[in-house]
């Protein structure tokens, strides 16, 4: 069994203007100990999924399963909810500053995190919390364990943030864009910090980016989010070397020179598609340079990667057109040409 396996998630928020759905039928699982990359840009309902798993979408209406161990999260009371959040599931949000409160030190607030769980006397939570910021190289922790969030850098409450969600062990961390507030430096010391405090503990993760050399260095699997579905779904290698959907290889081909040699994540031109009103047929096909005319009517399931066990891609394309190499480019575009007849119907302007 998984240790968590998410099924058809739906997540749409009721607005003025009209119902927007941020997460549409998304299904991954994650093993104990394994990694799993979230990638797309922004708005494609990366931080939505991660929220809703916790619980923490109110006013959201939400549809699926959740399993974690077995048990359906979303079918959980508030109550049991708080029970598993921070203790079983913890979470490092982008930004540590919202999630430390600045007139408390920042020792106090990793004790209070433990107590909220733990039947312990304060003295042991806070030699808890100075092994935890030891842990996550705070110089000094038994002194600085009085300090103050805005006496600590950025990289320090990033590491506070970090020490906090593993004060209760837990077996599964989500860290949503964790680095994206630091500066490059700082960012591959917490990027080395979570990899090693993973290896260590032997948490499960999940990384929500959009920077795909964080892919390529931390996750096992990844799954590529466009406009609210998961559009692509592999292993690393297979997703960074034979990358099937057009959105994933727009991506990785944006990057100049090796794909190895991934940098930040660079948006396909033009806009994603307004959440509200969302293209006919496949959501991507206004944006694709293979748009073929079933990809105007019809939605692409997911569908199975040839010779790719767990490589899925919602892409009418054919399974062995994977790569981002030129033959492979070329071979996509005759094939879409060929299946590009009529194209009648819905507003498919953006068609080069
Ligand atoms: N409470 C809400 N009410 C209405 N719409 C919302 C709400 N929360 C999120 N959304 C919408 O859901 C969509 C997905 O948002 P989400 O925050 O998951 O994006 P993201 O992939 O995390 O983007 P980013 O990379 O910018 O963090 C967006 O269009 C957003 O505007
Ligand atoms: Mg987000």
């Amino acid at each position: 069994m998984s240790l968590l396996e998410v099924r058809d998630l739906e997540v749409a928020f009721h607005t003025a203007d009209g119902t927007v759905r941020a997460v549409d039928r998304v299904s991954f699982t994650i093993d104990g100990g394994q990694t799993l990359a979230v990638v797309g840009e922004s708005g494609s309902g990366k931080s939505v999924t991660a929220l809703t798993l916790l619980g923490l979408n109110r006013g959201a209406e939400v549809a699926g399963t959740v399993l974690f161990d077995g048990v359906d999260l979303l079918a959980m009371d508030d109550e049991a909810m708080r029970a598993v959040r921070g203790n079983q599931i913890a979470m490092v949000f982008q930004d540590p500053l919202s999630s430390l409160h600045p007139l408390y030190r920042v020792g106090w607030q990793i004790e209070e995190a433990i107590l909220a769980h733990r039947d312990v006397p304060r003295q042991q939570a806070r030699a808890r919390a100075v092994e935890l910021l030891d842990l996550v190289g705070i110089p000094e922790p038994a002194r600085r364990v009085d300090d103050y969030p805005h006496q600590f850098s950025g990289g320090m409450r990033q590491r506070a943030m970090i020490a906090m969600a593993l004060a209760l062990d837990p077996r599964l961390l989500i860290a949503d864009e964790p680095t994206t507030a630091l500066d490059a430096t700082v960012q591959a010391q917490i990027l080395d910090l979570i990899r090693r405090l993973q290896g260590e503990l032997g948490t499960a993760l999940i990384i929500i980016t959009h920077d795909l050399g964080i892919v390529a260095d931390l996750a096992d699997d990844v799954i590529v989010m466009y406009a609210g579905r998961v559009v692509e779904r592999a292993d690393r290698r297979t997703l960074y070397y034979h990358p099937h959907h057009p959105y994933t290889v727009g991506l990785l081909r944006s990057v100049p020179g090796s794909v190895a040699r991934a940098a930040r994540l660079q948006p396909i031109p033009g806009q994603p598609p307004s959440l509200i009103r969302l293209p006919s047929g496949c959501r991507f096909h206004p944006h694709c340079e293979f748009v073929m005319d079933r990809c105007v009517d019809h939605d692409p399931p997911e569908l199975r990667v040839l010779g790719g066990l767990h490589h899925g891609s919602a892409c009418w394309l054919p399974g062995e057109m994977v790569g981002t190499d030129d033959d492979t480019h070329r071979r996509r575009s005759a094939y879409a040409g060929a299946h590009r007849q009529t194209l009648v119907g819905s507003g498919s302007t953006a068609v080069p």
